[in-house]
């Protein structure tokens, strides 16, 4: 049985193990699949990219699959987490692909839950099908890992693409900075100045600030685009063949300039595109 919970417990092998898969079934080497396994997406918080990415990669693996909707089941009468995903795995499905809010929700499960678990994110902390998509887009773009620079930009205290992003690439020998307002920093790792750093990098990563998760008060500096937001006149200042890659959704002209979004550089709709690779593989990893 092969969760999928953080990027962490993974080798650099099995992280390259997993990419090889998604290109593998892109360039139609890998034609596997999963006939007649009935996967389960059960998202306790707003998804559109990962819950559905994770949903067409499930129906072009031919799984059958239940999704569910918290606000219409009976959580809705006090059912908790844990509960609602005992019921699942009681059906009888093959594989549970997990969102919720709560920090390392999986913990109470792990243990628990005799069937892959695919953690689809968890509140701050991890994001790992986000990163294995990020890091398809690096891997096509500059054919390699090791001495690329990235940069990430934005609310990282409540990120967890930074999160899971800086784990994995590190350890597969990418030099990761962050560029962040004071207040939106995760006090954990340094800091540079954006502008300064932007020239010098192959990848920036712009991070959405997360509405949702700002703590009582926090006030987010209507200076933000001015200073951290990419713009045409920042994007001219990039190495001739850096990329721009977001995880969205894109808060338009806070973040990311509207004129940025599709630019040469960005690879914003490529890394949607290969979501749905990552999470193939990542099925069949769980699966087969
Ligand atoms: N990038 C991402 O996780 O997007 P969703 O919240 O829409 O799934």
């Amino acid at each position: 049985m092969k969760n999928l919970i953080r990027l962490q417990d993974l080798s650099v092998k099995e992280i390259n193990d997993i990419l090889d898969i998604a290109q593998n079934i892109i360039n139609g080497r890998n034609k596997s699949k999963l006939d007649n396994k009935i996967v389960a997406n059960l998202f306790f918080e707003p998804s559109t990219r990962t819950h559905y990415s994770f949903n067409t990669a499930e129906h072009k693996l031919n799984c059958k699959v239940l999704n569910f909707a918290p606000e219409s089941s009976s959580m809705t009468k006090g059912e908790t987490f844990y509960d609602t995903i005992k019921v699942f795995e009681s059906f009888g499905v093959d594989a549970l692909v997990i969102r919720a809010r709560e920090d390392r929700w999986y913990k109470q499960l792990l243990g628990k839950i005799n069937v892959p678990i695919i953690n689809a994110g968890d509140g701050k902390m991890d994001h790992p099908t986000q990163t294995l998509l990020d890091l398809l887009t690096i891997r096509q773009e500059f054919k390699k890992f090791k001495g690329l620079k990235v940069l990430i930009v934005g609310d990282i205290a409540h990120s967890r693409v930074a999160h899971s992003n800086y784990e994995c690439m590190k350890k597969l020998g990418i030099e990761v900075y962050f560029a962040a307002p004071k207040n939106l920093q995760d006090k954990q790792y340094k800091y540079v100045d954006f502008d300064k750093y932007l020239p010098k990098v192959d990848v920036v990563n712009m991070l959405r600030i997360q509405n949702e998760r700002l703590e009582k008060g926090l006030k987010v500096e209507s200076t933000y685009n001015k200073n951290y937001g990419l713009n045409k006149s920042r994007v001219a200042k990039m190495k001739k063949n850096a990329i721009i890659i977001h995880p969205a959704p894109f808060n338009r002209n806070v973040e990311i300039d509207d004129d940025i979004v599709e630019c040469s550089k960005s690879r914003i709709f490529k890394q949607i595109k290969n979501g749905v690779f990552v999470r193939m593989a990542v099925l069949l990893r769980s699966l087969k």
